[in-house]
């Protein structure tokens, strides 16, 4: 079996006369399974470099953002009690890894980026697929980048900044330096940017670690005292099932990059088993993180002093840390920036794959010829976030970002099962309970309709009206092929700038 491979690489290596060569960063990827993968030796390609560590902290990283810095306050008001906000906390981790659990079926069946693009293709063909990929390169992608990046430069400036409130601009300004250096380190190299990725999750597990151990610290010393009465109401406070909806919003704004690696499927090495693998890793350790660390909060604060907090995160590094306290703001901005990296990340494999098929401008597939890397979606993208940045403010985008992102989750669940009828056959290398992707169409379902009954607000209308005018787009350009004269002399002109080129598999 081995001399066959062997053959079939050989043949494959002399099937691809245009090979350009080894990859400049040379640091070959360090993996077994280069080398042996055919696929490893397209000419213009993406190449699997993912292995199980860096999968994880593409989950893990990205998931492990600015949300438990910052949002139990706000999940608090939302649900009137510590106890029941305890419990939203813990149902949104649940519902992230049964959410993954489902897209590891899903990723597993077809192994292609992009996430859901890729599965709406398969179950419900061209048009709900563009309507993903024109939400998503457009909308949410950029709209994740943004809030992530200001929020680095939120605490970023505040480290700085001790006595006083930033100015907003200069926060404005960080926040557009942190994007073009990621960018730089996204088109630069996969291994520098999944380096980057495996760091920066390495210090933010030690920061979670530090503040864990800080509050278990002070729960020995007996300060167990805001744990007591749990399920109390708070002054002022009342749930009921439309506001508890938003408060998942706020949760699972935390949880969210759960779905991060199906965007990069072709990139990971052996993806039937480590995507999986890296899921069931990744989101329990996140859940599990995220949990310890909101009895620690209360270790150390009341809920109302949680909720007066600007950041409790750094109300608790002020009140436990002494003359470390600087530690919490830079642990945040630490943490941002390295979400911000998975998130773009991800985005850019979004658009190549979309592109690839013809649904965006075609330049947005093109990767760059020596470094494999797709730097035209990614600098794509961070254009559409700094313009979002410039423009706008973070804290109700995270609302309507949960909305839109969640009809898309709720999509697939239903792709899912879709496809158990229509390919009951394909062989699917892993395969998860039929319950699971039940429960959370049936849950998405309930984010979705839930806020609009208990507050109706045109902005989510706006939302739905975007989705569909997506549809105004791709008839003309996508279902009708039409291509305006100039974008061929601006395509080529763009590869000569960028030195990209079509992949490999464009040309299929
Ligand atoms: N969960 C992250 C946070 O707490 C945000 C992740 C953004 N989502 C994504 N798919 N990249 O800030």
């Amino acid at each position: 079996h081995q001399q066959e491979q062997q053959l079939h690489v050989r043949k494959q290596k002399e099937i691809k006369s245009g090979d350009l060569g080894d990859d400049e960063d040379g640091s070959g990827g360090g993996g077994g399974l280069e080398g042996t993968d055919p696929e490893e030796n397209n000419s213009v390609h993406l190449k699997r470099r993912v292995g199980l560590v860096s999968g994880v902290a593409l989950i893990v990283g990205t998931m492990i953002g600015s949300g438990i810095f910052v949002s139990p306050s706000g999940l608090l008001v939302r649900t009137g009690s510590i106890g029941i906000s305890f419990l939203v906390w813990t149902a949104c981790g649940l519902l992230s890894l049964c959410g993954a659990l489902a897209y590891a079926e899903l990723g597993t069946m077809n192994t292609s980026s992009g996430a859901e693009y890729a599965y709406f293709m398969d179950a419900f063909g061209a048009p709900p697929a563009f309507l993903f990929s024109w939400v998503s390169t457009l909308v949410l992608k950029p709209s994740q980048m943004a809030i992530i990046s200001l929020s680095f430069a939120q605490y970023a400036v505040e480290a700085f900044a001790a006595d006083c409130d930033p100015p907003e601009e200069v926060v404005k300004i960080v926040a557009l330096l942190a994007i073009i250096l990621i960018l730089l380190v996204n088109c630069y190299s996969v291994n520098l940017a999944t380096g980057v990725q495996n760091a920066f999750t390495a210090a933010k597990l030690i920061a979670i670690l530090v503040v864990i151990a800080g509050g278990s610290y002070k729960l020995i010393q007996g300060n167990t005292q805001h744990l007591k009465g749990a399920f109390d109401t708070m002054d002022g406070g009342t749930v009921n099932i439309g506001r508890l909806a938003t408060a998942f919003y706020t949760g699972l704004w935390a949880y969210d990059g759960w779905n991060n690696l199906n965007y990069v499927t072709e990139e990971i090495k052996n993806p039937s088993k480590n995507l999986p693998r890296s899921i069931m890793i990744g989101i329990p350790l996140v859940t599990l993180c995220y949990a310890l660390i909101n009895v620690s909060y209360l270790a150390v604060m009341s809920p109302s002093e949680m909720i007066e907090s600007e950041a409790v995160a750094v109300t608790f590094g002020n009140r436990i840390l002494g003359v470390m306290a600087w530690l919490m703001p830079l642990s945040v901005a630490i943490s941002t920036f390295g979400s911000a990296n998975g998130t773009l990340f991800a985005a850019g494999r979004l658009c190549f794959a979309a592109s690839r098929e013809g649904h965006l401008l075609d330049c947005l597939s093109y990767v760059h010829v020596r470094r494999f890397t797709p730097a035209p979606g990614l600098i794509f993208h961070s254009l559409v976030a700094g313009a979002m940045v410039l423009s706008g403010n973070i804290d109700s985008l995270i609302d309507f970002f949960s909305f839109t992102a969640w009809i898309f989750y709720g999509g697939a669940m239903l792709a899912l099962l879709v496809m158990r009828r229509t390919r009951p056959n394909h062989p699917r290398p892993y395969k998860c309970p039929l319950m699971i992707p039940v429960l959370v169409l049936g849950i998405s379902a309930y984010l979705i309709v839930a806020p609009i009954i208990d507050k109706p607000q045109i902005e989510y209308l706006y939302a739905a009206g975007f989705i569909l005018a997506g549809m105004l787009v791709y008839l003309p350009f996508v279902k009708y092929g039409y291509v305006p004269k100039f974008m061929e002399g601006v395509n080529a002109f763009l590869q000569m700038l960028l030195e990209v080129a079509p992949t490999a598999a464009a040309f299929d």
